[in-house]
């Protein structure tokens, strides 16, 4: 797929003219991270816009004691890497790919040349961080008032409608999480997520395999919610 079809997909771009797609196309350039590499870390300046094209990218959060919290990932299409260009602070976290990636890249000034002159990104960009907010604010909320078992629940049924991929009877998951990126998504320990793990198997209700996640029962998983 060329630069421009792509371009074309991305739903912050959807509403461009032609002429801007063009301009957009001249303006990027293309880069691939291997599994694993950081993009940038936390408090790191904040030069461009990501969108990614192809591969998964976290978000980390990270602690001095090796801890983290994992906000948000990101997959094909989905852009990142706006708040400290459009606040002009340092990098508010990590970014980590989770698989090879390719990305676009718009540095700074293209970024603000860009949204200039199209209303359209710029009220897909404050809707994508308004729905980030609501996010985060569901963690906060969640992490304040459910215990670890709906938490969990919540984070696969959440993984399950975003990510999953249907085969049969089947729900897969395959974004290689491992289970202490798991944990870090729902703010528990790796261990505490291991026992949940076994649990949720010993029910039927999912298994992990490799860092495939296959959910054979999203509604009884739902109700675990509460
Ligand atoms: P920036 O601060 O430039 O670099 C880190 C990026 O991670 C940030 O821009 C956002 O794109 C993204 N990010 C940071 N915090 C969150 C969050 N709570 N939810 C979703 N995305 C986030």
């Amino acid at each position: 797929m060329t630069r421009e079809e792509f371009i074309r997909q991305v739903p912050l771009f959807k509403e461009l003219r032609p002429e801007d797609i063009t301009i957009l196309c001249e303006s990027t350039r293309t880069i691939t991270l291997k599994k694993g590499e950081v993009l940038f870390r936390k408090d790191d300046e904040g030069t461009a816009l990501y969108i990614i094209q192809q591969g998964s990218i976290k978000i980390v959060l990270p602690s001095a004691g090796g801890d983290e919290i994992i906000p948000a990932i990101f997959t094909r299409g989905d852009f990142f890497g706006e708040m400290s260009l459009l606040d002009g602070m340092p990098r508010s976290a990590d970014a980590v790919a989770i698989e090879p990636c390719e990305l676009l890249v718009l540095n700074r000034s293209h970024f603000f040349d860009f949204i200039k002159g199209n209303e359209n990104v710029i009220q897909s960009i404050l809707s994508a961080i308004s729905m980030r907010l609501r996010r985060t604010d569901d963690l906060l909320e969640d992490t304040c008032f459910l215990n670890i078992s709906a938490r969990f629940a919540k984070k696969l049924v959440e993984l399950a409608e975003e990510h999953g991929e249907q085969d049969g009877d089947l729900i897969l998951i395959n974004l290689d999480l491992k289970q202490r990126d798991l944990a870090s998504m729902v703010g528990a320990t790796r261990e505490s997520i291991n026992k949940e793990l076994r649990l949720l198997r010993e029910k039927g209700l999912i298994s992990m395999i490799g860092s495939q996640i296959q959910i054979f029962n999203l509604e009884l998983l739902r109700r675990r919610i509460h």
